[in-house]
């Protein structure tokens, strides 16, 4: 339990230690590229890959920070993107004005851009075989592009203005927030060589914790005020949100079943990990 605490300070070190250097006489590029990674954020998707390595391989721990990163530095790239004018128009992201606002919108479109490739180099890396970065590749791209997060961004802007069902909607946030997230357990299973059936597990446990995630996204947006939240709130007006189609009450039971029902699920773990699971749930799902 301490050295899945310890990871994540750890990680912060790497974080910032890794901030590449571009030799380049444009005025803000090299700090932009950086900003939004710095700049905070919960960190769940490591924090959820550093709970499969500490429980079953700790000694993997060094050589899955480069995997942590590659996982966060594609999740920026696709908040940078949600906040564009063309998207969800957003001025604020982890307590900092979004980088259209502090620079202009061509930067966040190419920074966006050059961080999903910068994910892949830092997987190319890693410490790791291969094989294993091979597999790593295809999980991240899988998950974080266009059969995932990037499918799960078109439904969510096509849709806007129009109501989908709740099936459709738990569609749409499997693929923009849950995949991902799903992701970052299998990615530490793939890392600590964890056998099929159990990473088949850890994806099922995942798109329920990530869609867990999204609903508990969409309460935020409607109950929290945009300097507690550190982004902008109130702005899923227009949006299929859990909050806009079942009700606030709704969507929070709603949450709260998904949230039981990870529980359950977590029974069939080491205790090991499901006692890292439960502090994360215990963080962020109070
Ligand atoms: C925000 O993600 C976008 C969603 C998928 C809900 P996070 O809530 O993980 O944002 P950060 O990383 O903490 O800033
Ligand atoms: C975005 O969902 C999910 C991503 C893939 C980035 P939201 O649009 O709800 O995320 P926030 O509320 O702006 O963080
Ligand atoms: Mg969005
Ligand atoms: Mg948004
Ligand atoms: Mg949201």
């Amino acid at each position: 339990m301490e050295s899945f605490l310890n990871a994540s300070e750890e990680f912060e070190r790497f974080l910032l230690d890794s901030k590449p250097t571009f030799k380049t006489f444009h005025p803000h590029y090299e700090k932009a590229f950086w900003e939004m990674l710095s700049s905070g954020g919960k960190r769940f998707r490591p924090k959820l890959l550093f709970a499969v390595v500490c429980a079953y391989d700790e000694l993997m721990l060094p050589s899955s920070l480069h995997v942590a990163l590659a996982i966060e530095v594609l999740h920026t790239y696709s908040l940078i993107h949600d906040d564009l004018p063309c998207m969800d128009d957003a001025d604020t992201r982890r307590g900092v004005p979004t980088l259209h606002k502090t620079y202009d919108e061509v930067s966040a479109v190419l920074v966006g851009d050059a961080l999903n490739t910068h994910a892949f180099y830092l997987l190319s890396n890693a410490a790791l075989s291969d094989s294993v970065k091979i597999e790593l590749i295809r999980e991240l791209s899988l998950s974080g592009g266009g059969a995932g997060m990037v499918l799960g961004q078109a439904l969510d802007c096509h849709f806007e203005e129009s109501v989908l069902s709740i099936e459709q909607l738990e569609i749409l946030h499997i693929n923009k927030t849950a995949k991902l997230i799903a992701a970052s357990l299998k990615m530490g299973g793939i890392i600590v060589g964890l056998e099929k059936p159990t990473l088949q597990k850890l994806e099922k446990l995942g798109l329920r914790a990530g869609l867990m995630f999204q609903i508990n996204d969409d309460i935020i947006d409607a109950t929290l005020s945009s300097k507690e939240a550190g982004k902008d709130t109130r702005n899923d007006g227009a949006k299929n949100s859990y909050v806009n189609l079942l009700g606030l009450e709704e969507a929070k039971k709603y949450r709260d079943m998904v949230k039981d029902e990870i529980e359950e699920m977590l029974e069939g773990f080491d205790c090991g990990f499901r006692e890292n699971m439960l502090i994360l749930l215990k963080r962020y799902f109070k």
